[in-house]
């Protein structure tokens, strides 16, 4: 059950969270992840899938969980999923074995330490994952690094908000971060801090998605080699 709030000193900005956390927190979801989380955070994943699917090719999904998001890329595309949490996984497993067969291959691994060579994936996808990870921008520099040039990282996730009222519900939960997986606090300017350091990326879309604008659609394009950031 809970267990006390550890900090990891690698992490920014007050992270909470470290691998063995994470493992634990999906271990306990893993059972009932489809029918919390299935519905509710069924538009993201429709939108981040649909933008997958336009850019095309070898995509992968990392944090890919129970597979929510697999059934709705489309059947062109080859994606390969990898997951921390071998339980979350193994839920993913039976999906794909009552027929996805664009999907190329399931693995347990980090997200920062991907066993995959450089420019490997067209697109790399994470839907309601960023705030789940430990260190986020040591897996963006691995993301980037497995993506060719000109592919696309698509993010959905909650952003927080800041300030005001929502911000103090963020401030609320994020105290049981450790129990839930995730930031609820998780702000933008981790990931803005990140990109502006990063000549060969560019920012290529930032959307609210619903319900009520609570997620966002973020897009970043791998500039091609002659450097240029056009996208399939
Ligand atoms: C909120 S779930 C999202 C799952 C799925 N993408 C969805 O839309 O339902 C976050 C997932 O990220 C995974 N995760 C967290 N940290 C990870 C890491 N360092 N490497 C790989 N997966 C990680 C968790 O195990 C969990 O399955």
């Amino acid at each position: 059950m809970p267990r006390a709030l550890a900090r990891s000193e690698s992490s920014p900005r007050g992270a909470s969270l470290d691998n063995r956390i994470v493992e634990r927190a999906y271990a306990r979801w893993a059972p009932v992840y489809d029918l919390a989380f299935d519905a509710a955070l069924q538009p993201g994943r429709k939108h981040a899938a649909a933008a997958a699917s336009r850019h095309g090719g070898l995509v992968l999904d990392v944090g890919v969980g129970t597979g929510l998001e697999l059934p709705m890329f489309a059947k062109t595309t080859r994606v390969v999923g990898v997951d921390l949490s071998e339980p979350m996984l193994r839920r993913a497993a039976r999906r794909v074995e009552q027929g996805l067969d664009h999907v190329a291959g399931l693995g347990v691994m980090d997200a920062c330490h991907l066993a995959f060579a450089d420019a490997t994936f067209d697109v790399i996808i994470a839907p309601y994952v960023l705030t789940s990870l430990p260190k986020p921008e040591e897996s963006l520099d691995e993301w980037v690094r497995v993506l060719k040039p000109g592919g696309e990282i698509i993010l959905v996730n909650h952003l927080g908000a800041g300030s005001g009222p929502i911000a103090w519900v963020e401030a609320q939960l994020a105290k049981n971060s450790a129990t839930i997986g995730w930031r609820p606090e998780f702000p933008w300017a981790v990931l803005a801090d990140w990109l502006a350091g990063k000549a060969d990326l560019q920012l290529s879309e930032r959307r609210a998605l619903p319900p009520f604008g609570l997620f966002t659609l973020i897009r970043i394009t791998k500039r091609a080699a002659d450097g240029s950031d056009a996208t399939r």
